[in-house]
Formats: C-alpha cells, sequence, structure tokens
C-alpha cells in the first residue's frame, strides 16, 4: 500500500515537474539563480552563481562568487540565447558573457580579452542560491590584553606563495621534514602555516572539517611539532575564504576552539568573505571577535591579520589582539612587486613593536621571478622593516644559493633584534635608497640600496648616520670593514644592496 502511494506520488510529482520544465522553456525565460560548480579536486566545490531577471529582451543580474558580488551591464535577451558583460565596453579588461538555455541549464562562454573562450555549464538553482546568511552585527570595541606572543617577528614558511590550492597533508610534513634537514628551523624559521584550501564544510554540531588533502589536523600538528616546529592555519571573518573555501563567521569561538585542540600555533585571518556583509570600518570588530576567540582558548596562538592595510590597521592592529598585520595587497614574485611594496612601508615604521609587527607579505625568495641579487634585496628590505620571514618556496628542493640567502644569520639578527624597532628610509636620491634600522646595544643596520636599471654608486657621511668610526660589517659578504669612515662609497649593482651592521666600539 505504502509503496504503491509512493510509486504513485512520485508520478503525479514527475508529470507536474515535466509540464512546469514544458511550460518555462517554452517562455525561454532565463529569469533565475543558475549555479556553477567546479570541483576544487579535494571533494569540495567552487560555486558562481548566475544572478538573472529576464524582463522582455532586457537582462539585469549580477555574477556572485564567494567573496564577491558584481552586477552586471549590456544585459539582453534573444530567443534561448543571452549576453551580458562585467563592465560597459570602454573597459578593455571586461568580461562578456553570452549563454544559452536549454531546459534546466544553461551553457555561458566567458570572452576575456589575452585568454581562450572558457565555456561553464550552470543549472538551476534553489532560490537561496549565492544568498548570504543574516549579518551578525559586529561587537562593541575594548581593547584585547596582549598574548605575549611574536616579541620578535615571526618566523617560518607558508604554503600560498608557491603552492596556492595545491597544498596537502603530504607536502606539509615533506616542508617540515625539509625545514630541519636544510638548517632552516635552525635558523629560526619555526612556523610550517597552512594558508587556504584546506576548508571543507561543518559537521551537523558546527564543527569545521578538513577537506581530503588534510585527513587529520591533529596527526599533522603533532608530526610538525615532533620535529620542533609549529603548525600554522588560515581563516576568515566571512562565510567564505579568499578562495572560496568555508570561513569562521559565526563560528569564530568554535573555530578556536577547534584549532587549540587540534595544536594549532598560528592563524592568519583574512578579509576577503567578510566584504559582502561588512564595510570597512568594521574590520577592528570582527578582528577583534577572533582575537578574544583565541585568547579564551589559553592556548598560545600567534594571530596574524590579512586585510591588506586597510582602515590604518597598523593603527588598531594590536588592540584587536594582533600580532602581525598585513600592510599591503598580495605580493607577487617580481621586482616590480616586491619593490614596491617594500620600499613603500616607511610611513607604518613608528607603528611596529615587540609583539606588534607590520606585515608587507610573505617572501617570495626561491621562487624563480627574480634574480638572486633582488632575492638579497627582498631579504635585506625585510630585514631591515623587521617583517615577519615567511618563507614562500618550495623548500623540498631550494638551491644551496636561495638556502644561503634564506638562512644568512646575520640578515636575520637585523631582521630579529631585540629593540623591535622597524627600519626607516634616511635618504632618496633618485634610484639610490638609504635605510636604517636601530638596532639594541646602539648598534644600527645600513641598507644602502639601487633601485635602478645600471650599477651605480651610493655614498653617505658618517655624520648622517651618527655613527662616525663604528665597527661596520658587510652581512652579505660576511666581512669586517673596519670603522665607519667619514664618507662611505659603494658600488651598488642594479637592484642591488649593501646591507652593513655598524656598532659603537
Ligand atoms: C588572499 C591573501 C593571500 C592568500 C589568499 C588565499 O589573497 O592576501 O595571502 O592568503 O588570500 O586565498
Amino acid at each position: 500500500m505504502t509503496q504503491t502511494l509512493s510509486r504513485t506520488l512520485g508520478l503525479v510529482c514527475l508529470a507536474s515537474f515535466v509540464s512546469l520544465a514544458v511550460i518555462e522553456t517554452a517562455a525561454s525565460d532565463v529569469t533565475g539563480r543558475w549555479v556553477v560548480r567546479v570541483p576544487n579536486g579535494d571533494g569540495t566545490f567552487r560555486e558562481t552563481v548566475f544572478v538573472l531577471n529576464q524582463s522582455g529582451s532586457t537582462l539585469t543580474g549580477s555574477v556572485i562568487n564567494p567573496s564577491s558580488e558584481q552586477p552586471f551591464v549590456e544585459g539582453t535577451v534573444d530567443g534561448d540565447a543571452f549576453t551580458f558583460a562585467s563592465a560597459p565596453a570602454s573597459n578593455p579588461r571586461r568580461t562578456v558573457y553570452r549563454g544559452v538555455i536549454k531546459g534546466d541549464d544553461v551553457t555561458i562562454t566567458l570572452i576575456r580579452p589575452g585568454r581562450p573562450d572558457q565555456v561553464l555549464t550552470a543549472r538551476r538553482g534553489p532560490d537561496t542560491a549565492g544568498r548570504l546568511p543574516e549579518r551578525i552585527p559586529p561587537p562593541v570595541l575594548h581593547p584585547v590584553p596582549d598574548n605575549g606572543l611574536a616579541r620578535t617577528p615571526p618566523m617560518g614558511w607558508n604554503s600560498w606563495n608557491r603552492f596556492r590550492g595545491n597544498v596537502d597533508d603530504a607536502t606539509v610534513r615533506a616542508i617540515a621534514d625539509a625545514m630541519v634537514a636544510n638548517g632552516m628551523r635552525d635558523a629560526g624559521y619555526v612556523y610550517v602555516n597552512i594558508d587556504d584550501t584546506w576548508e571543507a564544510g561543518r559537521d551537523a554540531s558546527g564543527r569545521i572539517l578538513t577537506n581530503r588533502k588534510f585527513p587529520d589536523m591533529k596527526a599533522l600538528a603533532d608530526y610538525v611539532h615532533g620535529k620542533g616546529l609549529k603548525l600554522g592555519i588560515y581563516s576568515s571573518p566571512g562565510p567564505f575564504t579568499c578562495a572560496g573555501y568555508e570561513g569562521s563567521y559565526g563560528h569564530e569561538a568554535d573555530d578556536a576552539r577547534t584549532y587549540a585542540a587540534w595544536g594549532i600555533d598560528y592563524l592568519k585571518y583574512d578579509w576577503c568573505g567578510a566584504a559582502r556583509l561588512y564595510a570597512d570600518t568594521d574590520m577592528p570588530a570582527l578582528y577583534q571577535k577572533m582575537g578574544d576567540a583565541l585568547r579564551a582558548t589559553g592556548r598560545p596562538i600567534v594571530y596574524s591579520l590579512c586585510q591588506y592595510g586597510r582602515q590604518d590597521v597598523w593603527k588598531w592592529g594590536a588592540d584587536v589582539g594582533g600580532n602581525l598585520w598585513r600592510t599591503t595587497g598580495d605580493i607577487a614574485d617580481n621586482w616590480e612587486s616586491m619593490s614596491r611594496i617594500g620600499f613603500n612601508q616607511d610611513e607604518h615604521g613608528p607603528f611596529a613593536k615587540p609583539g606588534h609587527w607590520n606585515d608587507p607579505d610573505m617572501l617570495e625568495i626561491g621562487n624563480g621571478g627574480m634574480t638572486d641579487t633582488e632575492y638579497r634585496t627582498h631579504m635585506s628590505l625585510w630585514a631591515l622593516l623587521a617583517a615577519p620571514l615567511l618563507a614562500g618556496n618550495d623548500l623540498r628542493s631550494v638551491t644551496p644559493e636561495i638556502l644561503s640567502i634564506l638562512t644568512n644569520r646575520e640578515v636575520i639578527a637585523i631582521d630579529q633584534d631585540s629593540l623591535g624597532r622597524q627600519g626607516r628610509r634616511l635618504k632618496k636620491d633618485g634610484d639610490m635608497e638609504i635605510w636604517t634600522k636601530p638596532l639594541a646595544g646602539d648598534a644600527l643596520a645600513v641598507g644602502l640600496f639601487n633601485r635602478g636599471a645600471t650599477t651605480a654608486q651610493a655614498a653617505i657621511r658618517c655624520e648622517d648616520l651618527q655613527v662616525c668610526n663604528g665597527q661596520t660589517r658587510d652581512l652579505w659578504t660576511h666581512s669586517d670593514l673596519g670603522p665607519f669612515p667619514s664618507s662611505y662609497a659603494v658600488s651598488i649593482p642594479s637592484h642591488g644592496v649593501t646591507l652593513l651592521r655598524v656598532a659603537p666600539r
């Protein structure tokens, strides 16, 4: 009886579904929420939702990615075909979308300048597709007590620059092994940080789940700890991370507790996915929320704020519990990006102090897009800036030259100096820049940089540095230069550096 009823009901449902589909197809109305699900290869999917509203031959709507919703322009419908664009034709970088509807599927071709066309298949989704959860009001601000960590800038490795979404348990273990074997750990690089793409969804109780690239985070933490290293992880105050994975929105306390239970020692907390629910002015409150949550676990967890230097984060990052905060957008592995970021950090200098550091982004040293000379400049500049030193290359296959740059202990000592002062620009003369960093014991680090395209001479008088006669050491040639002369001149190759340490006699 039950069987018969359900079969009958099934037939009725099928019949009404077919008739509905026929009506819709006949009307050729593209109005709806069309969902593209692209597998990430780890059991999770990246969703893009096309929200289309047809009115006659006019189409309006938006394209929703996990961390953005962009209205489109110039939408038109012609029978079963439609078209719209991300920006007006005057924008040379616009994407044009051409779609064809076939029942509950649409095929959408993305046409972008200089790139091959991409064809996506979208399915008609439910009314909830792409919709955000309700906005939780940000908490009232209060100072989060200092957690006592990161008295010198954190050092370690992060997966993003080199591996992007291709990081997994085996790679992290192999990187940890390599850091022990190649001397990185002993040079001070102790944090092994997993960036975005480890997350899956949540279980029924709201507990964050790892995707199949990370079968057992606790076991991984135990492994990394067993090597004398620490494990870092990544999340977002929004419902989604930048790569579209599960964020900590509404689960800050749950996630902090989960991280503590796994044995996590460092959290990078990345804004992206919060931008659809909150204004930039809400940043301090949302970062404070996780600052409080981490603190409540009782586990020492370094807290890294990643919101690209917006809202003058250097002025409030420490108050919300941050040990470091990004001051810029993402670095790329080329001279233009690295030098633009590195030489643009002067104004943040006064805000760095033990426990609280400006973060001009992770190192690109060894990723192949710059020369060794440029990588030495990268390392020198980051050390002068008292920047976190998070290597971003594949440490399983590092060359001796790159390793010698990353593990130059005399340069690392400038970064890790106990005074905790950030270097500032002393002088700029065309392509020549001279930066200094006060060190403990009245010593001074001096970086002479040539940003130009040809070898050039840099010169500085000892009075300008107030180090006349100070004992001088070249930290890249590892040689003592004797007392600092009244006038010091040095030839510096294009994009190169001379890094000195001058100590009182
Ligand atoms: C942002 C951050 C990067 C990295 C990616 C991961 O772009 O700035 O450092 O964490 O997200 O998706």
